[in-house]
């Protein structure tokens, strides 16, 4: 690593999303959501994918999300330990049906409103600056019983009418704006990324792109009303990233890697460059995949490209065109063989911190746009001691190696990064496995995976070393 430093302004922070953290899932008229009706155990994978079947709370499950950490009544005591940290901006969602408890009413819930106006302005006191998802993995279960989720177009309006009404309301409080969490993981777990449940004999790849086709020019429209309600805004995508490497040097691995790569950037090259890429076009073809897109649609995308690209990193993933080699990375929800080269967290999931510098190196050199790393971090069981205090050196070691390589992509490579929010900076609910015990936070949370504990915040030991390393803008990382 140089001695540089990272740039004025660097918005060092953390992040979460509602439905991991907020609880209260039907506190003052909120509406139920898709995030709310998934468990955690051996069932949660099928229904987050589509696979099964689940619309509302069945018996002999245990829904995590239905109180969480309780954000909810915690906010200003947790924003006030984000405040201590030194954070320069944190990253929350807002959950739609809390404005929208329905999603197609024509008047929105003004005590949802309140909530996260008065989240805002919290984050304020202290210097602060909001960087909101609109939607994260989240839709009201309505929208998902009554229109088929983002298989149908009048999401689109739904989507309109929910942006709106948040660019209106929360202008002068909030700039900077993500409009669908790692877009990508529609492919992957299409109930959480879009609402989607598959009906026997339904054409599973087409609804999937139906779906992301809507999402994308949802995406477009609201970029658009946020430039337009205000100048001062700013409108990234997101990514769930992460460099494939090919598994030899065998051209076939090298495609095969590519290829995967293509699959999620393909929703990078319609966000930042304004239409579809021609390898997707050809590949629909060639899967027989069609679906309408309209010229509106069209002009929509290209005139409403982002203002910078954001994304999450925890690995990258390893390609094979073998389809005998079946030595996967556990856990992680992406396809992905493991790499021999690199050590894995208790939930399998690949440390590579040069991966980072390549993901980073690799979006710049495609779209040459800001970037923003809005998720990073360790997954990891912690055992605090009686007071609640974690010696977390195994996250500070992976934070570190991970500022380390920021740096580097920075100040040695030119890349443009506007900030980094690492993910869980306080502990909640796992988004794949909807475990408490998978913790990723700064601030330990007494709560476990049956939903038993205090909700006492404490410090760890990796809060002191995130403070000094905002302090000091990234220069003092020991
Ligand atoms: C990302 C999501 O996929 O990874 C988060 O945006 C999620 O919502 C995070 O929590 C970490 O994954 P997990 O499964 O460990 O919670």
């Amino acid at each position: 690593m140089t001695n540089s430093v990272f740039p004025k302004g660097f918005l060092w922070g953390g992040a979460t999303a509602a439905n991991q953290c907020e609880g209260a899932y039907n506190v003052d008229g909120r509406g139920l959501a898709n995030v709310d009706v998934v468990p955690i155990g051996e069932d949660r994978f099928p229904i987050i994918s589509g696979q099964k079947k689940m619309f509302d709370f069945e018996a002999g499950y245990f829904y995590p999300a239905k109180e969480s950490i309780d954000f909810y009544h915690h906010y200003k005591e947790d924003i006030a330990l984000f405040g201590e940290m030194g954070f320069k901006t944190y990253r929350m969602s807002i959950a739609w049906s809390r404005i929208f408890p329905k999603g197609d009413e024509l008047e929105p819930n003004e005590k949802g409103l309140e909530f996260y106006e008065d989240v805002f302005k919290e984050c304020h006191k202290y210097g602060i600056e909001p960087l909101v998802t609109i939607t994260h993995f989240d839709c009201p279960m309505y929208l998902i019983e009554h229109y088929g989720g983002w298989r149908n177009r009048k999401m689109i309006e739904f989507y309109e009418r929910l942006v709106r009404t948040l660019f209106t309301r929360y202008k002068g409080l909030v700039k900077y704006w993500l409009t669908f969490n790692e877009i990508n993981m529609i492919l992957h777990a299409p109930f959480m990324g879009a609402g989607l449940y598959f009906e026997e004999g339904e054409n599973v790849e087409e609804t999937k792109y139906l779906a992301a086709h809507h999402e994308l020019v949802a995406s477009a429209l609201a970029t658009k009303i946020a430039h337009e309600v205000d100048p001062e805004n700013k409108v990234g995508c997101m990514l769930a990233a992460g460099q494939y490497y090919p598994n030899t040097c065998n051209p076939k691995d090298y495609w095969q890697a590519m290829n995967e790569d293509r699959s999620n950037y393909f929703f990078i090259d319609v966000q930042a460059r304004g239409e579809y890429p021609n390898y997707a076009k050809k590949q629909w073809e060639r899967d027989g995949i069609s679906f309408e897109i309209t010229d509106e649609d069209l002009q929509l995308l290209k005139e409403n490209t982002v203002d910078f690209i954001s994304f999450s990193y925890y690995s990258s993933r390893v390609a094979s065109a073998d389809p005998s080699l079946t030595d996967k990375t556990a856990g992680n929800i992406f396809d992905s063989l493991k790499n021999p080269y690199l050590e894995a967290s208790e939930w399998g999931w690949q440390i590579d911190p040069l991966g980072l510098r390549i993901t980073l190196n690799t979006i710049w050199d495609r779209y040459q746009k800001p970037m923003f790393i809005v998720e990073n971090g360790l997954g990891a069981v912690d055992t605090p001691d009686e007071n609640g205090y974690v010696e977390d050196d195994y996250r500070i070691d992976y934070l570190r190696e991970h500022v380390k390589a920021m740096n580097d992509a920075i100040n040695v490579d030119g890349v443009e990064l506007l900030g980094y929010t690492t993910w869980g900076c306080i502990d909640l609910v796992s988004a794949g496995t909807g475990e408490m015990k998978k913790r990723y936070g700064f601030i330990y949370v007494d709560r476990d995976n049956e939903g038993k504990g205090t909700l006492k915040r404490s410090k760890k030991k990796s809060f002191d070393w995130y403070k000094q390393v905002i302090a000091s803008n990234g220069t003092e990382l020991d």
